[in-house]
C-alpha cells in the first residue's frame, strides 16, 4: 500500500464555528483540510432567518484564513422559523442560500434550548422544506420521552432511531433527510437497510470512528471526547466502521467539530462537543487504512456530501501522508482562550500518535 494518498479535497457536511473569537480563531483549521462546509445554527441567537445567515456568512467568510472556502449556511429549526423565512431561505440573497435546517432536541445538547420536544409541532415548516427541497438534519436522540421522563443519554439515539424516525419518513415522504453523527449499531443497521442517496442520508464523525467508551473512561473521564451523542461501545464503534467502509453513496463525513473555551470543556460539567478540526481528515484517513478502506476514503469524505446537497465536490485536491505526529499545541483565541483539539498529547486519552498527515 503506497504511504500517500491524493483525493478531492473533503467537504465537512457538518461543522461548528460558534461567533466572534472562536470563529476567528477556528475556521482556518476546518479551510486546512476542507473547502465547503454544512455550517450548523447553534449559535447564541440562533440562525433562524435568511438575515441572520448572510450575517453569520459574511463572518466566517471575514475570517482568518477563509480564503476561497464555501460556507453553506443552514437553520435552527426553533418556534419562530416560519415557512415564509423556508421560502425565503431556499431562494436566497446577497449570495446566501440555505441548505439545510437543523433539529435539536430540547435540553440535550450545546444551545440546544430553542430545540423542539416534539419536533412534528412543526409540521408546516417541515412541509415547507419538503416542497422547496431543503434538507432536514436530525440530531437523532431522544432527550425526554413522551411521558416527560429524561431518557438515559446511551439510549437517546435508539430511541430516535425506533419511534421518531420511521414516522418522520412516513409523515414526509418527499423530505430529504440526513441523519447525523452516528453512534450506535441500531443506527447504522437502520441507514444500512433504508438509506438512500437523495431522501435519507447519514454523516459520521471521526471521533465516533476512532473511539468508544473504553477511551472515553480511560483511567479517568477524557472530557474531550465528550459530546452528544456520547461515543459508545466498542461493537458500536465497529458497526459505525464497518458501514463507513461500504463506500455507500449515502454515507459522508461530517466531523461535528465543536470548539468549547478550556473553561466550559474542563468544568465540573463540561460543555458537549468534540473540537476535532485540526485532526479530523487525519483521524478519518487512519480509521479508513485499519479497515484496509482507502479506496472508499474520497467517496466518504470529498463526494458523497456535496451529492446530497447538490454541490459540485472540490476542484482542489489534498494529500496525505503516512507519517507519525503529535498534537503538542491547543488553538488559542486572539482574546487568548486556549481550544483544546481532541488527540491532544496531554488533555486527549493521553500521548497520542496521528498515523496520517496532511502535506
Ligand atoms: C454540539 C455543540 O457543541 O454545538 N455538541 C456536541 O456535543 N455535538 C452540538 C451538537 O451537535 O450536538
Ligand atoms: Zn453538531
Amino acid at each position: 500500500m503506497s504511504n500517500t494518498i491524493t483525493i478531492k479535497k473533503p467537504f465537512d457536511s457538518h461543522v461548528h464555528f460558534r461567533r466572534g473569537a472562536i470563529l476567528r480563531a477556528v475556521v482556518k483549521e476546518t479551510t486546512r483540510t476542507f473547502g465547503k462546509a454544512i455550517v450548523m445554527p447553534n449559535t447564541d441567537p440562533p440562525i433562524n432567518s435568511l438575515d441572520a445567515a448572510i450575517d453569520y456568512r459574511n463572518e466566517i467568510l471575514a475570517a482568518p484564513g477563509a480564503g476561497d472556502f464555501e460556507p453553506l449556511m443552514t437553520y435552527y429549526l426553533t418556534k419562530s422559523l416560519t415557512p415564509q423565512e423556508i421560502a425565503r431561505g431556499a431562494v436566497g440573497a446577497e449570495g446566501t442560500r440555505i441548505f439545510g435546517v437543523k433539529s435539536y432536541p430540547f435540553g440535550a445538547t450545546t444551545n440546544s434550548q430553542w430545540g423542539f420536544r416534539d419536533m412534528f409541532e412543526a409540521k408546516d415548516v417541515l412541509k415547507e422544506m419538503e416542497r422547496a427541497d431543503i434538507p432536514l438534519l436530525l440530531h437523532g436522540e431522544v432527550h425526554v420521552s413522551d411521558d416527560g421522563e429524561e431518557a438515559d443519554p446511551y439510549d437517546g439515539e435508539k430511541l430516535f432511531i425506533t419511534d421518531v424516525l420511521p414516522r418522520l419518513l412516513d409523515s414526509f415522504p418527499k423530505l430529504k433527510i440526513s441523519l447525523e453523527h452516528l453512534s450506535t449499531a441500531i443506527a447504522a443497521d437502520f441507514m444500512e437497510r433504508n438509506g438512500e442517496a437523495g431522501r435519507l442520508v447519514a454523516t459520521i464523525t471521526p471521533h465516533h470512528l476512532v473511539y468508544d467508551r473504553r477511551q472515553a473512561f480511560s483511567g479517568g473521564y477524557r472530557t474531550l471526547l465528550h459530546c452528544k451523542p456520547l461515543v459508545k461501545r466498542a461493537e458500536d464503534r465497529e458497526a459505525v466502521r464497518a458501514l463507513a467502509a461500504k463506500g455507500l453513496p449515502f454515507i459522508s463525513a461530517g466531523t461535528d467539530s465543536a470548539p468549547h473555551p478550556e473553561n466550559k470543556k474542563f468544568s465540573s460539567c463540561s460543555a458537549f462537543g468534540v473540537f476535532n478540526s485540526p485532526t479530523a481528515v487525519e483521524l478519518y484517513t487512519q480509521a479508513f487504512d485499519e479497515m484496509n478502506a482507502l479506496d472508499k476514503l474520497e467517496e466518504f469524505l470529498s463526494v458523497s456530501g456535496p451529492r446530497f446537497f447538490g454541490v459540485e465536490p472540490n476542484a482542489e485536491t489534498i494529500t496525505l501522508e503516512k507519517k507519525d505526529w503529535q498534537v503538542t499545541e491547543p488553538i488559542e483565541t486572539d482574546e487568548g482562550v486556549k481550544l483544546w483539539p481532541v488527540g491532544h498529547v496531554r488533555h486527549g486519552i493521553g500521548n497520542e500518535t496521528m498515523r496520517w498527515h496532511v502535506r
